[in-house]
């Protein structure tokens, strides 16, 4: 036996370890009884690489934990209560937080309306994970995602635990949107179009690059422009005052943890959209920025160039770096106030 083992290189040694660790994945939802929390929950209960599921919500988390831990698959799943203590056990070992907390937007209304309700329970949160978690993913999904990202930010910085790496806005839906209503107009099919979404998680600041997909002729045609960066008032204004897009959400929330669970058990090449603290346009003032992201077992692997874009394109680019520039700034005065 020991003779056997020594004959493992170091390599093959430590990958048989680390795999069977790593295996073990608990991930933490916060805002998991809303619109979005309770489909994206049972998405991440049907995800075999789950193992344990934290479900916490100021109001009905024990319950939705009791309705999907019935169902037959192997992961352990558990409700906790609205109190501090039920809030650190959620957290305590997530390899992965996931944040849906929060109010969503009505008819009329834009993701910057949502600040003033959405920092502050962002903030907590967050004040939270920095203690009882300050080395998971923690991926934010409540919005205004361009200020609460930064937020988050703030919050891990003040007490020493921040890691760029493991912080992250999850943009997805904007690239599921795009290569969705692409296909639309190409006749194809959604899941071969690779559209890329940059730049931030509303209105204008949300640029995709369509002079980068198989589609260049789609540079310009202001009608799927418009349905890329304003795709989630058609939820909105459908849903008529009973919130915004949560099932779409759930399935791209759902989307980008497999991603990191894929890439931090050892799958190479994972990349997807995100919102993080990024080097493209720092020299502008702009601190985080969604772009191509390669993930790793340490989250952030790699930020991707923008890469080559049309002169219509940067005008556009141009436009969202100023709006995100004050997003941000938003986000981080908001911690500077009310720490
Ligand atoms: P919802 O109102 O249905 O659910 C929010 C949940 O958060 C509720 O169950 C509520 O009890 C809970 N909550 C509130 N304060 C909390 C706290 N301090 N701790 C724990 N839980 C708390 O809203 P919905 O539709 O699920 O949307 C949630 C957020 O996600 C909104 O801010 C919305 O704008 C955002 N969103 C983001 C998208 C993105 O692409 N990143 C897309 C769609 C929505």
């Amino acid at each position: 036996m020991f003779a056997a083992r020594r004959a493992l290189t170091g390599v093959a040694q430590s990958r048989a370890f680390s795999a069977s660790a790593r295996d073990l994945s608990k991930v933490t939802v916060l805002g998991a009884a809303g619109g979005i929390g309770q489909p994206l929950s049972l998405l991440l209960k049907l995800n075999p690489r789950v193992t344990d599921l934290a479900l916490y919500d100021i109001r009905l988390a024990p319950g939705v934990a009791a309705d999907i831990s019935h169902i037959n698959t192997k992961s352990k799943v558990t409700g906790y209560d609205p109190t501090p203590s039920g809030l650190a056990a959620a957290l305590k070992g997530a390899e992965i937080v996931l944040i849906p907390a929060g109010v969503p937007r009505k008819p009329g209304m834009t993701r910057d309306d949502l600040f003033n309700t959405n920092a502050s329970i962002v903030r907590d949160l967050a004040k939270a994970a920095a203690e009882s978690a300050p080395d998971a993913n923690i991926l934010v999904i409540s919005n205004p995602v361009n200020s609460t990202v930064p937020i988050v930010a703030e919050i891990f910085k003040a007490r020493g635990v921040y890691n760029p790496k493991r912080l992250f806005g999850v943009t997805t839906l904007d690239v599921v949107r795009a290569s969705r209503f692409v296909s639309e107009i190409k006749n194809t099919d959604p899941k071969d179009e690779n559209i890329t979404v940059v730049g931030g998680h509303s209105g204008v600041t949300i640029v995709p690059l369509f002079s980068q997909s198989s589609h260049p002729d789609l540079v310009g045609n202001a009608e799927l422009l418009n349905r890329v960066q304003f795709g989630g008032d058609e939820v909105v204004k459908a849903k008529d005052g009973a919130g915004s897009a949560t099932l779409s959400m759930a399935m791209a929330g759902a989307r980008f943890a497999e991603s990191l669970l894929r890439a931090a058990q050892g799958e190479k090449g994972v990349v997807e959209p995100t919102f993080v603290d990024s080097p493209l346009y720092k020299d502008q003032g702009v601190e985080f920025f969604a772009s191509k992201v390669e993930l790793g077992p340490n989250g952030v692997e790699k930020i991707h160039e923008i890469g080559k874009v049309t002169g219509e394109e940067q005008k556009l680019l141009d436009a969202a770096i100023a709006d995100l520039k004050k997003n941000i700034e938003k986000g981080v005065a908001f911690v500077a106030q009310n720490p």
